[in-house]
């Protein structure tokens, strides 16, 4: 029996990337999962994960938008009696010098990846409060809280952010059986990291991820699955006792103390 068996989960940013491969790991382990992209992609990798056996729907709605979010939350809830887990995962990034910053991209920032996270738990969090169950993964960052690279101001706002909201909801939430953690991936090869590689040398990108890949102790970029597997443990009843808690998935990339290799 799967580890999510019966469980009824919404994972949004789902159409690629981390979110795809959440939504892969919950299915193999038995959840219905409803994956919410911004993007049309998104009925695409819905129809992969169901020609794989697995129970998914695809859903096409903007995080930004509080009512888009809600209409696509009651449904699922209203198909299957309730929503068990929330995944908050659709996030963007986009590098940009600090003096260089236009408002604009600042407010896309905030607005994608902390209200987007704050319109989804809105949404979700009543029908785990009235069945008194709820899981919530909030997907932050080693960045912003631990490291950051040049570019990475609103971005490593808007992922320090999640802990506060994790740390700060959790408390709000421990008396409804909800647990509320958060995840904080080091480099995910993802589409997000794809391009921002091939920003910086189109002609061959591999070259730039096989640097990071050498600069990390265990000498790989994580996959979407690994975030997949965490996320997994974090929405099961095996992770019943912890709340609260960023987790940090990164290969060992924080680790080193010194220059001196491992
Ligand atoms: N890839 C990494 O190395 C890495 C590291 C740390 C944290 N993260 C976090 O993981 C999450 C996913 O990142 P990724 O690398 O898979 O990115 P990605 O760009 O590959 O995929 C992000 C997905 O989110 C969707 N999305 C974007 N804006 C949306 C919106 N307004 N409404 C709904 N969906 C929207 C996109 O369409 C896309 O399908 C983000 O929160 C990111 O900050 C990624």
């Amino acid at each position: 029996m799967g580890r999510l068996e019966g469980k009824v989960a919404v994972v949004t940013g789902a159409a690629m990337g981390n979110g795809w491969g959440i939504s892969k790991v919950f299915g193999r382990e038995g959840a219905h999962v409803a994956m919410l992209d911004v993007a049309e992609k998104v009925f695409e990798a819905a129809g992969e994960f169901e020609g794989q056996g697995y129970s998914v729907s695809g859903h096409k709605a903007d995080v930004t938008d509080l009512d888009g979010v809600r209409k696509v939350v009651d449904e699922v809830a209203a198909k299957h009696g309730t929503i068990h887990i929330l995944v908050n995962n659709a996030g963007i990034a986009r590098l940009v010098p600090f003096l260089e910053m236009t408002d604009e991209v600042r407010d896309l920032h905030f607005n994608v990846n902390i209200k987007g996270a704050w319109n989804c738990t809105k949404a979700v969090l009543p029908y785990m409060v009235e069945k008194n169950y709820g899981k919530i993964v909030n997907i932050s960052s080693v960045t912003g809280a631990l490291v950051a690279d040049v570019g990475e101001t609103a971005y490593a706002i808007t992922k320090a952010a999640l802990w506060g909201f994790t740390k700060a909801l959790a408390m709000e939430v421990v008396g409804n059986n909800i647990n509320v953690n958060a995840i904080c991936p080091g480099m995910i090869d993802t589409p997000m990291v794809r391009s921002g590689v091939e920003a910086i040398m189109p002609d061959d990108p591999q070259a730039i991820i096989d640097a990071l890949a050498s600069g990390i102790p265990m000498k790989r970029l994580g996959t979407p699955e690994d975030i997949g597997e965490l996320a997994a443990f974090l929405a099961s009843d095996a992770a019943g006792y912890i709340t609260g808690q960023p987790f940090i998935i990164d290969g060992g990339s924080t680790l080193p103390e010194s220059n001196l290799g491992g």
